[in-house]
């Protein structure tokens, strides 16, 4: 494996940064920026030998700090998705958190950790991303110290380790955000995506759970067989996919511990994408909303790239039954997420 740091273009703004990239020795390449601890770029082979880009991504620091640029390959903390109404109670007390999503908590708050500078150190074939975020930072409690491992390897396998350790009780959701497209068409209508889950988590108009955990069956959350997004997103027959105008969704995924969850490939390149966690959830999100500039200048609009958003299910703070995302003082939060390349046919 060969580590390469350098700056990150900084673009038209004031602020530094690195760029790190890792290299196997297929030249297959992850390259991480300690802004946000971005996922930059994901390289890998295609079935025809060649390698190319897999994720949505940007130039320059600049690209990641201005706009809305749907929090493309950001590391996302202290909490993933939403919390309705900005608030949670814990042994009494009322946290309450910035609202940046209406009235709702979205992806940590206003400045989130894809707005945070992360220290890192270089591993073997890995970098270590570390980020000590104050009390109340956000409105959470405790001190929470955060390390999240980046590792890449081989067999084209980048692996996400996250640790994270608080001096009081808090409550974390920490997930990676990045965005794949397997190919070079503008969108992702020609993948095809399977999830290996019987339900989804319910949610009304703004997207914040309504506390049911609802079957996939007869409806476009259907994922258990791989399906062509292209016809998916035709489907008129749901009314919560019509409303979020495709998929924004949790995903209640089977089984436990580390397994895989999810598969996404695209015939034309014949890559696979296939993703293990250990986490209960995942949320998919289509892109619907993206209308910004990316990488290279180009453009990217609706359905630019997919998300698959490891994670414990959205408001778990204020839904007992869905699990929990406390964390204790002193003990350690660690979850995993595995993003593995391959190509077919
Ligand atoms: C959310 C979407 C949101 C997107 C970008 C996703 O995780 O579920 O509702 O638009 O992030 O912010």
């Amino acid at each position: 494996m060969i580590i390469d740091v350098r700056p990150m273009p900084a673009g038209e703004i004031d602020l530094s940064a690195d760029l790190i990239t890792l290299t196997n020795s297929r030249g297959e390449s992850v390259s991480l920026c300690n802004y946000g601890a971005h996922i930059v770029s994901i390289r890998v082979l295609d079935k025809r030998g060649q390698i190319g880009e897999v994720c949505l991504g940007q130039d320059t620091l600049a690209g990641y700090v201005i706009g809305d640029k749907g929090y493309m390959g950001a590391t996302i903390g202290r909490y993933g998705n939403r919390i309705a109404g900005a608030s949670f109670e814990m042994d009494g007390i009322s946290y309450l958190l910035h609202a940046n999503n209406g009235p709702n908590t979205l992806h940590g708050g206003r400045e989130g950790f894809d707005k945070r500078r992360f220290s890192y150190a270089l591993g073997e074939g890995s970098v270590t991303m570390r980020y000590i975020s104050p009390h109340l930072e956000e409105g959470f409690p405790g001190t929470l110290d955060t390390q999240v491992t980046f590792s890449f390897n081989d067999q084209a396998e980048l692996r996400i380790d996250y640790h994270a350790i608080s001096d009081q009780d808090t409550q974390i959701n920490l997930t990676n955000h990045v965005y794949f497209n397997l190919g070079t068409d503008s969108d992702i209508l020609n993948h095809r995506l399977q999830i290996l889950a019987d339900r989804v988590v319910e949610v009304d108009d703004a997207l914040i759970p309504t506390g049911h955990m609802v079957p996939v069956d007869g409806t476009p959350y259907d994922l258990r067989q791989p399906q062509l997004l292209r016809e998916m997103m035709a489907r008129t027959d749901n009314a919560m996919f019509t409303a979020a105008k495709g998929y924004d969704i949790g995903y209640v995924l089977q089984g436990e511990g580390m397994r895989e969850i999810a598969a996404l490939s695209l015939e034309d390149t014949g890559r696979v994408l296939r993703v293990l966690t250990d986490q209960p959830g995942v949320q998919c999100y289509s892109g619907q909303m993206f209308d910004c500039t990316g990488r290279g200048g180009v453009h990217y609009g609706a359905y630019a790239g997919l998300a698959l958003e490891t994670q414990q299910h959205p408001d778990t703070v204020h839904y007992p039954a869905f699990g929990s995302t406390r964390l204790q003082a002193g003990d350690t939060y660690s979850t995993s997420t595995v993003y593995a390349f391959s190509t077919s046919g």
